[in-house]
């Protein structure tokens, strides 16, 4: 049986850690030819060497690694496919007049400019060879319900979403589809930032009480609807804002 994947070829950014790890490993396993990208040697090189698949350093925040990474992508592979722009990051959750300019700064430049690079430089590799792409950033519920103490993590996941339409509407007569992903909150290395306190099941049970199917989402989880959004299954599907939440948005 062929993958749901086969003969496509990925960029995951953040693929060293939590859902791009898991990205990564759906993707390998269903028949993709990935590239992980990411700031930490260390983690992606050991995830992309336990996965088989291929990984290079690069900031999403610097438009040069995005040039080096599309580079890679066509020397390694030939081509590009699909981009998962999963990288991301927070500062911990606090009131919002105590949050900083740099923090300010950081969270709108991992989690946005990151977007806004990787379609200003990967957008024209799929216009100028007339091939169809798939772009699917990890966005999250906090876009669409924000909690209270994330305002700037929020806010840039709002970018993220109404971004992600917008070039939805503007490249599909290209065949260049966008879509996101919301998750609700996981297990992953940014958890005690985001609920403000060490990731233990009892310091998570606030938020997993507001989830009607009663548990935090897994890499798993996102990998599968990412795997979805990505394969020629979702060839009619753009811009929409996926939520895999157990019902948290509803
Ligand atoms: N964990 C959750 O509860 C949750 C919920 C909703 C959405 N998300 C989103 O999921 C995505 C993945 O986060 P995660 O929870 O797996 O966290 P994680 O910290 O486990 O993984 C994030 C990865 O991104 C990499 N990264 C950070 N900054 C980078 C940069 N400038 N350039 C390249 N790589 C960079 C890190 O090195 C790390 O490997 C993020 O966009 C996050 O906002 C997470």
């Amino acid at each position: 049986m062929p993958g749901r994947l086969e003969g496509k070829i990925a960029i995951v950014t953040g693929g060293g850690s939590g859902f791009g790890a898991g990205i990564a490993q759906k993707f390998v396993s269903e028949g993709a030819r990935v590239l992980i990208a990411d700031l930490s040697e260390e983690n992606g090189s050991k995830i992309a060497q336990s996965l088989n698949c291929s990984f290079a350093r690069a900031d999403v925040t610097k438009r040069a690694d995005w040039e080096a990474l599309l580079q890679t992508a066509l020397d390694t592979f030939g081509a590009l496919d699909i981009v998962v722009n999963n990288a991301g990051s927070t500062y911990h959750n606090k009131p919002t007049e105590t949050v900083t300019d740099d923090e300010f700064d950081m969270v709108m430049n991992v989690n946005v400019k990151s977007i806004y690079l990787s379609s200003s430089v990967l957008v024209p590799y799929f216009l100028k060879n007339q091939r169809k792409g798939s772009f699917i950033q990890i966005s999250s519920t906090a876009a669409l319900r924000p909690r209270p103490g994330l305002t700037w993590y929020n806010a840039s996941k709002g970018a993220v979403s109404t971004a992600t339409k917008t070039m939805a509407v503007e490249y599909g007569p290209k065949g260049i589809r966008f879509n996101a992903i919301c998750p609700v909150v996981g297990s992953t290395a940014l958890t005690h930032l985001f609920i403000g306190k060490p990731d233990t099941e009892e310091n998570r049970a606030g938020f997993v009480s507001t989830i009607p199917l009663g548990r935090p989402s897994t890499p798993a989880d996102i990998a599968n609807a990412t795997c979805y959004l990505a394969s020629d299954e979702a060839e009619f599907i753009t811009g929409v804002d996926l939520e895999v939440d157990g019902g948290r948005c509803v």
